[in-house]
């Protein structure tokens, strides 16, 4: 992030503040997120794509109720997929129109709750749920503004665990043979629903924008077979997240503007082509928004070296505080950062504390050869996706989320405790 410095003693500094006094005070691994960071990408997105777009953060990547309140003011949408997002948001303050609600199996339970909220937009995911959302906002006396979401068969060059726009899969209706087409025709028809757009989701950590230039070529394609068949100009589209990040050096992403420039024209264009009226565009950036703010910060416990194949350094954490290693073979680099060493690199593999020889925090890293217990590591980029998906696996603790801004830091996650385990333990 932005703030991070080294001081004169070598210890790397965030927002002024030693990482060693961090560590001190708010203990090992822990998250710190760069608030200041976090909310001028807010606003880079919301600058982007300007007051005729609407910018939906990716609750999924992280959420909290600080977040919630820092998108709020920088006005920013909420994207939800489930109950507990969904009432984080709103114990949080974010008001129910601005908040969408996805999911490809949501609970009747789950929809209630969001139509008597009054959530701006439930996005719609199979036959089934069209029938669902419309007879819940019937019996509750509403009309629920939702859309549908397509699948426009594009292959984002992506880790297959988080590419969804490709057909065989379970998220959306297909675009090719007519689902989604028929899709639209059932909702227009139900009382309990207004139809106000399209859906396209097409992956996570994306690199080029043409992927998304195809989703929205085939999109505005489908405005206009709705037009042509049922006379209805569908008003808004909306092409979902999945801008990549910088994990190591070797990637390149685009900025917003970027993706917001290649959307604007491509959707201008056919629709002008097709003599549609522009839709209200939207967006869902999660990772883009929140993963470069954070690093987690981990102390070493133990070093064991391999003679002739590496070295492996253990720290206090692992994969219950980041999955991503080992469950989509994500690459993080890593840092000592509580002093400067003049020692020689040495290959080294930084591994959790868990009951498993997957549990790998970075796989290749070189790391000074004399990295030694009571060191600190700071792993960058993991502001994404890793407290969201945390586990209390071997009954670990799941770390506290620190925010530091304007050269204070305060807990806005706090780390669990024994108690927090124990609380769940009935028998
Ligand atoms: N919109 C929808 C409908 C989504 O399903 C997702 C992510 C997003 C937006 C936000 O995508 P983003 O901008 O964050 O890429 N756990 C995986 C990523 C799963 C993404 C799921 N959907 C990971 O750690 O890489």
């Amino acid at each position: 992030s932005r703030t991070v410095g080294r001081g004169e003693d070598g210890v790397v500094t965030v927002g002024g503040i030693p990482v060693t006094r961090l560590a001190e005070e708010f203990g090992t691994p822990a998250y710190f997120l760069d608030e200041s960071d976090f909310r001028a990408r807010c606003r880079a997105w919301r600058d982007a794509f300007g007051t005729d777009a609407d910018v939906f953060y990716a609750g999924k990547a992280f959420l909290s109720r600080a977040v919630v309140r820092w998108l709020h003011e920088e006005g920013l949408n909420l994207d939800v997929c489930s109950a507990g997002e969904l009432a984080t948001a709103l114990a949080a303050g974010m008001p129910a129109e601005r908040i969408a609600l996805h999911g490809n199996n949501k609970s009747i339970e789950e929809i209630t709750r969001a139509v008597e909220a009054g959530v701006g937009r439930i996005v719609l995911d199979s036959f089934q749920e069209i029938v669902r959302v419309a007879h819940v906002a019937e019996r509750l006396g509403k009309r629920q503004r939702v859309q549908i979401r397509v699948t426009v068969g594009v292959e984002a060059h992506t880790h297959e665990f988080i590419a969804t726009a490709h057909e065989d899969q379970k998220f959306g209706l297909a675009l090719a043979g007519g689902q989604a087409a028929e899709a639209v025709r059932r909702a227009l028809k139900l009382d309990g629903l207004e139809l106000i757009g399209i859906h396209s989701h097409i992956g996570s950590q994306i690199f080029d924008t043409s992927g998304f230039e195809v989703a929205a070529h085939r999109v505005v394609g489908l405005l206009k077979e709705v037009r042509d068949e049922h006379g209805v100009e569908l008003p808004e589209i909306d092409l979902g997240g999945g801008l990549g990040i910088a994990y190591t050096a070797d990637d390149d992403p685009r900025e917003p503007h970027e993706i917001a420039t290649a959307l604007r024209e491509i959707v201008t264009r056919e629709c002008a082509a097709a003599g549609l009226a522009v839709p209200r565009i939207s967006v869902e950036p999660g990772r883009a928004i929140v993963g470069p703010t954070a690093f987690t910060l981990y102390e070493v416990g133990t070093v064991k070296e391999l003679p002739g194949l590496r070295t492996y350094v253990s720290v206090d954490g692992g994969m219950s505080d980041n999955i991503r290693t080992a469950l989509y073979d994500a690459e993080y680099t890593v840092a000592l950062v509580s002093r400067t060493s003049t020692a020689a690199p040495m290959l080294s593999r930084v591994v959790g504390k868990h009951c498993e020889s997957g549990d790998i925090v970075v796989r290749d890293a070189f790391l000074p050869a004399d990295v030694a217990p009571g060191d600190l590591l700071a792993v960058p980029a993991t502001g994404a996706y890793c407290r969201s998906m945390a586990s209390n696996y071997n009954h670990a603790l799941r770390p506290p989320v620190v925010a530091v801004a304007d050269g204070a830091a305060r807990v806005i996650v706090r780390r669990e405790t024994e108690d927090d385990l124990l609380r769940l333990d009935v028998g």
